[in-house]
């Protein structure tokens, strides 16, 4: 099976994660984040993946190269500006002359487990032209909200749908950015252009054999803004979510490297990555993630967070529910909490406070006791 996965967002929701990165290679808990998608595509029998990038992929090529190491091929297309989610599968086909009669088309930027098998097979069943991976949320207003009859044939599909368009019920259906479909969807694209699968081809589909497949228990999270991101870090350690980090974590809900230098505690479930160390009186968990060489000071607490590479915590400071990028150096006694989102490279003076979702972009140097909100 082939599969078109679209990765030319920039990401802007996820800064200052991606100021350096680009979404679909930041880390999430020990991997590159696409690695998690092409795993899960790989066990439904995908082999052959096409990235649909939007400006050159220098870091993703970098991580992920020609796949061979993930045991699928990978190939990069790479469009002249934004094409839109349509625009850039019609880019696509091109450039790879002609994909194949039927084909998977995904957003790159979900963390899922959805049964893409019985997806196909639902397709091929009732001969749709195209069929939607369908999820339940609460509100669907920051997605695409699809209507669909007993047939599970799509009577509506409403792209980020206004409050005044919602009819009041406990559940909604969303595209879950997951597709099948028939090379036949190619023709209603015109070439060259900028456009919008949600908002052009979907709704022109309504009724001509557009289908819903209802994902019930699936586990299914939009990455895409720091605080979903946080909470698929914690899924995948908890077991949530059906990825190859639960292997690695087994029983114990945690995976130490062997040579981390721990003094102080580590609380599962919990990752900590090689080269890091944990000074005596530290603690660290549960739900945490510490990459390589990290280093947490005394009496630090450092919990329901996630601090990436070369990272360095100061004594008695505090990270909880904080997102620490590669680098960054937290001072003794500073306290990050609440959804903090620190940059690369950034250095938080002794003693500062940041909290209720605060990001502090790449590079920036927090005196001692600069901010305490
Ligand atoms: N190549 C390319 N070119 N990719 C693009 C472009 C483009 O011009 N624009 C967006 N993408 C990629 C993004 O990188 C992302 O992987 C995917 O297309 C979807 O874009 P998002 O910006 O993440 O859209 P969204 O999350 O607001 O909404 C979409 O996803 C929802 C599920 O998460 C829609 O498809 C909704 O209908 C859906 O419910
Ligand atoms: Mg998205």
């Amino acid at each position: 099976m082939q599969a078109v996965i679209l990765v030319g967002g920039e990401g802007t929701r996820l800064r200052p994660l991606t100021s350096r990165q680009p979404k679909p290679v930041i880390t999430l808990v020990d991997r590159p984040f696409l690695v998690y998608m092409l795993e899960w595509l790989r066990g439904h029998g995908v082999q052959d993946v096409i990235l649909s990038c939007g400006f050159e992929p220098t870091r993703v090529r970098e991580a992920l190269g020609d796949g061979e190491q993930l045991g699928l091929k990978l190939r990069y297309v790479v469009e002249p500006e934004p094409r839109g989610t349509a625009g850039a599968l019609k880019y696509a086909d091109e450039q790879v002359g002609g994909l194949a009669e039927r084909f998977l088309m995904l957003n790159g930027d979900v963390l899922t487990d959805v049964d893409v098998t019985a997806q196909i097979a639902q397709h091929e069943a009732t001969g749709a032209s195209g069929t939607l991976g369908l999820v339940p949320v609460d509100d669907p207003s920051a997605y695409g909200l699809v209507l669909c009859d007993g047939t599970r044939a799509v009577t509506g599909f409403l792209e980020k749908p206004a409050p005044s368009q919602l009819i009041g019920i406990d559940r909604y259906y969303i595209s879950a950015g997951i597709y099948v479909l028939e090379r036949s969807i190619l023709d209603l694209i015109p070439s060259g252009e900028n456009v919008s699968i949600e908002r052009s081809i979907w709704p022109a589909l309504v009724g001509e054999g557009l289908y819903g497949s209802h994902a019930e228990s699936a586990y299914w999270m939009d990455i895409g803004t720091p605080e979903r991101y946080l909470q698929g870090t914690f899924d995948i350690l908890e077991g949530n979510v059906r990825t190859g980090v639960a292997e690695l974590l087994g029983d114990s809900y945690s995976h130490v490297a062997e040579d981390v230098a721990a003094a102080g505690r580590i609380v599962p479930p919990a990752v900590v990555g090689a080269g890091s160390t944990i000074a005596a009186g530290a603690h660290v968990g549960a739900l945490v993630v510490l990459g390589q060489n990290v280093t947490v000071g005394e009496n630090a607490r450092v919990e329901r967070s996630v601090v990436l590479d070369g990272v360095t915590i100061g004594a008695g400071a505090e990270v909880v529910d904080c997102i620490v990028a590669p680098g960054a150096v937290i001072g003794d006694g500073a306290v990050l909490r609440g959804g903090a989102v620190i940059g690369d490279d950034v250095r938080v003076g002794a003693g500062n406070v940041l909290a209720s979702g605060i990001r502090v972009f790449p590079d920036t140097d927090l005196p001692p006791g600069a901010i305490k909100f």
